[in-house]
């Protein structure tokens, strides 16, 4: 099964529709609520740093028996520095986002963490790509 959905930047309010869509079908799918959670936390971070850092982007979730590969594909300035980016705590979140709430800087460590696989690519100037995967049993 595969659920596609996109994402603009600065839209604070849609950030979480992906994840609350991809929960949903998990709960049908009877996945264990502990692995849903990993889940929609990663999704959830990934989305919001789309709004929060990039231009758009384009998100999929895979979903088979035994995973979910989520991808998600932006369009924006890219990291410069990845390892950097994946230190806690570190953002480049501006004051605007942090007015929000956003931009504690641990959104790419929580991806890692919650993840049984993280890969990130990111070419400056052009965008950014996560595939996030989580086993499902
Ligand atoms: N999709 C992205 N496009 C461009 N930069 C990003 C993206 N995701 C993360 N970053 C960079 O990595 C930093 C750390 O991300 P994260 O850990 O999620 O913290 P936060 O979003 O709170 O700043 C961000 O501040 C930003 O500089
Ligand atoms: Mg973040």
């Amino acid at each position: 099964m595969q659920l596609t959905f996109n994402v603009e930047s600065g839209d604070f309010t849609r950030a979480g529709f992906a994840s609350s869509q991809v929960k949903k079908t998990l709960k049908q799918l009877n996945v264990d609520s502990t692995i849903i959670k990993r889940v929609v936390v990663a999704l959830y971070e990934a989305e919001v740093n789309i709004v929060a850092h990039a231009y758009r982007g384009d998100i999929t979730a895979a979903i088979d028996p035994e995973k979910i590969v989520l991808k998600l594909e932006d369009e924006g300035p890219g990291i410069p520095d990845i390892a950097q980016a994946m230190q806690r705590g570190y953002s480049t979140a501006s004051p605007e986002v942090r007015e929000m709430g956003f931009g504690a800087g641990m959104g790419l460590p929580n991806i890692s963490e919650n993840a049984d696989h993280f890969e990130i690519h990111s070419e400056v100037g052009k965008g950014t790509t996560l595939t996030i995967t989580i086993h499902l049993k």
